[in-house]
């Protein structure tokens, strides 16, 4: 049978690609390009060596800033409360290419290099299962022939060297990494100790914001349906308006002065607790920027009942169900919610902070005359009596159970 494979580049899924060789299979090397700094003339020449009958290296980044973070940034998605999903949100914009790339090709088999205890794995194949449901799956860290023989390092590398696979020539961080346009995480190895601080020279998307410039930048940015549309730098005029190169630049800005480090324990689905380190630098910035002008532009009682979507989605994303019935609609409603969330945010970037500086919006909800300490504007005070008295009916009910008092 055909399998197609995502392939890295690196010792992980080199060796999986040649065992799967030796197990009698076609192999179709699949290679995304989602922004992570890789060399793939280099990775596709070296899947052909390896013995990959065809090889696809797909620029993915285009649709995963617009079908993927920009309907997160509408969300303000966030797991557990911090977690961007930089990763889980990469895996369904992947996986969807590479399940067209087998249904094209007439490949059977899909394949990955994903663990079998982490959410990678399920991310991958429910997405495969969801446009392809006759997809058949080798995962082979959960195949016991694979990993009883490949137990640690040590053992992908005995087996790179008795099969002509390049060993990479850069010692290997004592850490796991994944990256792409949107952010990098850090895991295992010596980071497992959850008590153990990531050291220094960990992150690569971000400077340390001790060291980071003494002068902020400072930006606007036009959001129209909750997407931003345009970013302007009011120190030096730089304008940008193209998705791609918008997120960029935010990228950019916000690695200059150290935004978006996190380090958390999180949950995964599969039931373990788990520790990572993120860097999620324009993304944050976008947070921010996206939270300031849809307060700013959405009813009050809309916004809760989003926020709770929020949540929802974020848990949909977190556990792979991107593509699915629920996730549709959530994303569905999401959209709804953010037609008149339009305008313009204007912000500092500095030492390792986004600071809201001010908002303006054709769209907005504010009514400066009706808010003033110095006007009336349509509002007559004296009814605010009857609003406090009818909300305090509940708490005198209440008072003459519990007995409530002051001491
Ligand atoms: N814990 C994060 C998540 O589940 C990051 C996973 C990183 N994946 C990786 N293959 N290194 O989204
Ligand atoms: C992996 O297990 O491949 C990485 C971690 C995760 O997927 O959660």
């Amino acid at each position: 049978g055909t399998v197609v494979l995502a392939y890295s580049g690196g010792l992980d899924t080199s060796c999986i690609l040649v065992w799967l060789i030796e197990k009698g299979y076609e192999i179709i090397a699949f290679l995304a390009n989602i922004g992570q700094e890789e060399d793939f003339t280099e990775a596709k020449k070296k899947a052909l060596t390896l013995g990959a009958k065809k090889v696809f290296i797909e620029d993915l980044r285009k649709e995963f800033v617009e079908e993927f973070i920009w309907p997160s940034v509408q969300a303000n998605a966030i797991y557990e409360d911090r977690y961007m999903l930089g990763t889980a949100i990469a895996r369904p914009c992947i996986a969807r290419r590479q399940v067209q790339i087998a249904i094209q090709e007439g490949a059977e088999f899909v394949s990955h290099g994903a663990t079998g205890k982490g959410n990678d794995q399920i991310r991958f194949e429910l997405t495969c299962y969801a446009f392809q449901p006759s997809i058949q799956i080798i995962a082979p860290w959960r195949m016991p022939e694979f990993y009883n023989r490949f137990i640690g390092r040590t053992d992908l590398m005995q087996y790179a060297k008795e099969h002509d696979i390049p060993i990479p020539v850069t010692p290997k961080n004592p850490w796991s990494m994944d990256a792409n346009l949107m952010h990098i995480s850090y895991e295992s190895g010596i980071l497992e100790n959850p008590k153990n601080h990531g050291p220094p020279d960990l992150f690569q998307m971000t400077t340390d914001p001790s060291k980071s410039p003494n002068q902020s930048d400072v930006l606007e940015i036009e959001f129209k349906k909750g997407v931003p549309i345009k970013v302007t730098n009011l120190n030096d005029k730089t304008t940008i308006s193209s998705s791609l190169e918008l997120f960029e630049y935010l990228n950019k800005i916000a690695e200059k002065h150290g935004v978006g480090r996190i380090d958390i324990v999180e949950n995964r689905f599969i039931g373990m607790k788990s520790r990572g380190i993120y860097e999620t630098p324009g993304g944050t910035i976008l947070h921010h920027a996206h939270m300031d002008i849809e307060t700013f532009t959405m009813d009050r009682e809309v916004r809760k009942i989003k926020q709770g979507l929020s949540i929802t989605f974020s848990t949909q994303i977190y556990n792979g169900f991107w593509f699915s019935p629920e996730g549709e609609f959530t994303r569905h409603c999401i959209m709804k919610s953010q037609e008149n969330v339009e305008g313009k945010v204007q912000l500092s970037v500095f030492k390792g902070h986004v600071y809201i500086l001010g908002r303006e919006s054709p769209k907005s909800l504010y009514n400066e005359e009706l808010v003033s300490m110095n006007k009336q504007g349509d509002y007559d005070p004296s009814d605010a009596s009857g609003f406090i008295k009818i909300n305090s009916l509940r708490l005198k009910e209440y008072n003459r159970q519990s007995k409530m008092n002051p001491k």
